[in-house]
């Protein structure tokens, strides 16, 4: 008999009010149900629209550990296709990106399938008269996902048909897209500068735990961050901060300042840092030409309410992790319990003067890449628990940070930026969606 599956009692021991067991992190089984139970029942980025401009132009993804395709359709639809042939399952589409044309074939025998996913030919069909076919699963062509949402050019799937509605799951956290779209002057953003693939030894909750962890740059930054804080001490106030400075910098922030950040905590996991005015994004120079053609589109004073709000980082849990200011997400994909790729986008504002898609990618490849000096020692951090974890002795991992009884049951609230309440809330979201009962109507 299986340790959790079929175990519930075992699976709900595994998450406390202010602790959680190493369980989560480790055990293969757990992973296994996450990805039915979570990661299926949840809204998960696939990919964004730009990145599929033209009639046939496709990207592939694994969401839960399964493999689909997003194609863009002769109507200018987005559909979302499940990766694999009708025949005898082989995946049809290998490549990250691509066109393919009017239609997918499959490298194997050959069926043909259009881009919604219906199947098209089969060599030498006769040889399927009579046999049934039809009305097997294998005649019904590749199978395009139902639950799919693109909210304004990002592309979300639930694979499961049980779950929330795409609203009802994201709720106010939208907002935090809303911000990253309206930084655009035409309201619109594309893709650019390609995708930065870092493969991290480490459990993807680990990743996603330490997006509103706002307790460690000050200690495991202290070393990039702190080197470039100290190159540019002897500088004179008013000398001119290079972008790598002006961007490292912020990570030597103290406590007082991650406190001010604040967070803010949302049903189903999500959560941000960087609730007012207190964030690592919000003392960059003035770009006057982009402000202007900000007031120009969409008056002053909304203007500047759009450039005030300068979210650290928001968690659309479990799959997506945005920076609005600097426009850049990085997605989660779980490949095992101790591995998760993490992918860095960037993205162009239409209208906006380049300058700030150069300062978007110099974060990119300062913070985020494989390259980053910063990234290294996050990386550092993650593996450094998912193998310390292995020792006995102690079980539980402890996010006791700020815990106050009266934020159980809470579905928005606010706290100090320190605290670990976005921890606490992306576990309780994480239990209820790990119930093999999994009820729609009780959001935690
Ligand atoms: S597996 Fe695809 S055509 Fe046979
Ligand atoms: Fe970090």
């Amino acid at each position: 008999m299986s340790r959790y599956r079929d175990n519930a009692e075992a699976l709900r021991s595994l998450v406390q009010d202010r602790q959680v067991h190493r369980d989560v992190y480790l055990d293969l089984e757990v992973f296994a149900l996450e990805m039915e139970r979570l990661w299926a029942r949840a809204w998960v980025y696939v990919g964004h629209d730009s990145q599929v401009p033209a009639a046939g132009d496709y990207i592939t993804a694994d969401i839960a550990g399964q493999p689909v395709v997003m194609v863009r359709q002769p109507d200018g639809t987005v559909k979302v296709l499940r990766n694999r042939c009708a025949h005898k399952g082989a995946r049809l589409v290998s490549q990250p990106s691509g066109n393919t044309g009017r239609f997918f074939r499959c490298p194997y025998h050959a069926w043909t399938y259009k881009t919604d996913g219906a199947l098209l030919s089969i060599p030498l069909r006769q040889g399927y008269a009579g046999t049934g076919l039809e009305a097997c699963p294998a005649g019904q062509g590749m199978g395009a996902l139902r639950h799919v949402e693109n909210y304004r050019g990002f592309v979300f799937v639930r694979l499961s048909d049980e779950g929330p509605g795409f609203r009802d799951y994201f709720g106010a956290t939208l907002s935090s897209i809303d911000n990253m779209v309206e930084r655009s002057p035409d309201g619109e953003l594309e893709i650019a500068g390609g995708v930065l693939r870092y493969r991290h030894d480490c459990n993807w909750k680990m990743f996603v735990e330490n997006l509103n962890d706002t307790m460690h740059p000050m200690v495991a930054h202290e070393s990039s961050a702190g080197t470039a804080k100290e190159l540019w001490a002897d500088q004179p106030e008013d000398a001119p901060k290079p972008m790598a400075i002006e961007q490292l910098v912020p990570f030597t922030s103290g406590y007082a300042f991650s406190d001010e950040m604040g967070v803010r905590v949302l049903a189903n996991g999500h959560s941000y840092t960087g609730v007012g005015a207190v964030s690592l994004h919000a003392g960059y120079v003035g770009l006057p030409e982009y402000e202007a053609r900000m007031a120009q589109a969409y008056g002053a004073e909304r203007a500047a309410q759009i450039l005030a709000t300068v979210r650290h980082n928001t968690v659309l849990y479990p799959s997506l992790t945005l920076k609005g200011a600097i426009q850049a997400i990085r997605v989660v994909r779980p490949l095992a319990a101790d591995q998760t790729v993490v992918e860095s986008w960037t993205f162009r504002p239409k209208g906006a003067p380049d300058t700030l898609l150069r300062r978007t990618l110099m974060y990119t490849r300062l913070i985020n890449s494989p390259m980053s000096v910063v990234g290294h020692d996050d990386l550092h951090a993650y593996r450094a628990m998912q193998q310390g974890l292995r020792a006995d002795g102690n079980e539980w991992v402890s996010l006791h940070r700020n815990f106050d009884a009266n934020e159980l049951g809470q579905h928005d609230t606010t706290a100090n930026g320190t605290s670990e309440i976005s921890m606490r809330n992306q576990f309780r979201a994480w239990i209820r969606y790990m119930a093999p009962d999994f009820n729609t109507g009780d959001a935690t």
